[in-house]
């Protein structure tokens, strides 16, 4: 038996995943309305749903709704496993008032949206004590591949705000370039095809990044700050000349601005990993 609890569009694609799997899953949310249609035992209470099973998901906005939830149940001997986005300084306080409560705590995140869910592509990052990770991985890898990360809480948050970093970063700035396309009059489907093939790039010039983040050192041979940190400086003008929301591109633009004054001009643009990191 799994609970889950917190049926917004993720909870229900756990619970649907898991019903395919052949597991008996018990789930409470808030809005009892939203457990309608699922093949799943409806809780009438919290206290009810966590007396179900050992094993209780949540899937939640954040981690006070956790606390909204959970404050004053019997969670002792549960494992939580915690797949509500959050901080990882939130996350690490969590861990810590559950390990007070006697449970068992386990944070996570799912890198794929909803629709994904349970399916080949999917995975999660999840950190907290490796064997109850272990003991629960047939039941957790129903969600998605288990990528479990470490024992310290909050890590496998951690991973996956740096995986959204990226990805959020990624889709605002998808979305500038369009803007910047059509603000000239040309159809957004002229473009697209231009944006697609952006990504084969980063990913072979991401191969030498990693190499001078490890070393520290960022030959600028090829390509140095002062040239890009000028592209960066002209898309700003073009954004601005076009009316397109410059705040973007102008904090891209600062990195580069205060890389060149640290004396990284001759650099290569990794070198702006000097400036972004403490
Ligand atoms: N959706 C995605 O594509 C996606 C992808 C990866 C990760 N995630 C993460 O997965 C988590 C769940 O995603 P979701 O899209 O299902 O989120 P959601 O639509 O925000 O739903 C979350 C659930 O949280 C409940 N909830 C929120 N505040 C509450 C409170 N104070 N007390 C009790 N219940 C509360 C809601 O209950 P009610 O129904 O009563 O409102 C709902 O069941 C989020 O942390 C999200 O960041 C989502």
């Amino acid at each position: 038996m799994i609970t889950v609890i917190g049926l917004g569009p993720m909870g229900q694609a756990m619970v649907r995943g898991f019903r395919k799997a052949g597991h008996e899953v018990t789930v409470w949310n808030r809005t009892a309305s939203r457990a309608e249609g699922l093949d799943a035992s409806v809780a009438p209470t919290v206290t009810d749903a966590l007396n179900a099973s050992e094993l209780v998901i949540l899937s939640l906005t954040d981690y006070k709704a956790m606390y909204d939830i959970l404050d004053g149940q019997p969670i002792k001997g549960k494992v939580i496993v915690n797949l509500s986005s959050d901080s990882p300084g939130k996350t690490r306080e969590a861990a810590k008032w559950a390990s007070e409560q006697g449970a068992t705590f386990i944070d996570g995140g799912i890198m794929v949206p909803a629709e994904q869910v349970a399916t080949d592509i999917a995975y999660v990052f999840y950190s907290g004590p490796e064997d109850a990770v272990r003991k629960y991985e047939p039941e957790l890898s129903v969600i998605g591949k288990v990528k479990y990360v470490g024992s310290a809480p909050g890590l496998g948050q951690l991973f996956y705000q740096a995986q959204l970093d990226i990805f959020l970063t990624t889709l605002a700035a998808y979305l500038h370039a369009t803007a910047l396309i059509e603000a000239a009059g040309v159809p957004v489907t002229e473009y697209h095809e231009f944006a697609l093939e952006n990504f084969a790039t980063v990913n072979f010039v991401l191969e030498d990044a990693l190499k001078n983040i490890q070393s520290g050192e960022h030959p600028g041979d090829l390509a140095n700050v002062i040239m890009m940190g000028a592209t960066a400086d002209h898309i700003v003008a073009a954004s601005n000349e076009s009316g397109v929301d410059p705040a973007l591109p102008y904090a891209v633009k600062s990195l580069y601005d205060r890389a060149i004054a640290k004396g990284h001009g001759r650099d290569s643009w990794t070198s702006l990993y000097e400036v972004i990191k403490p």
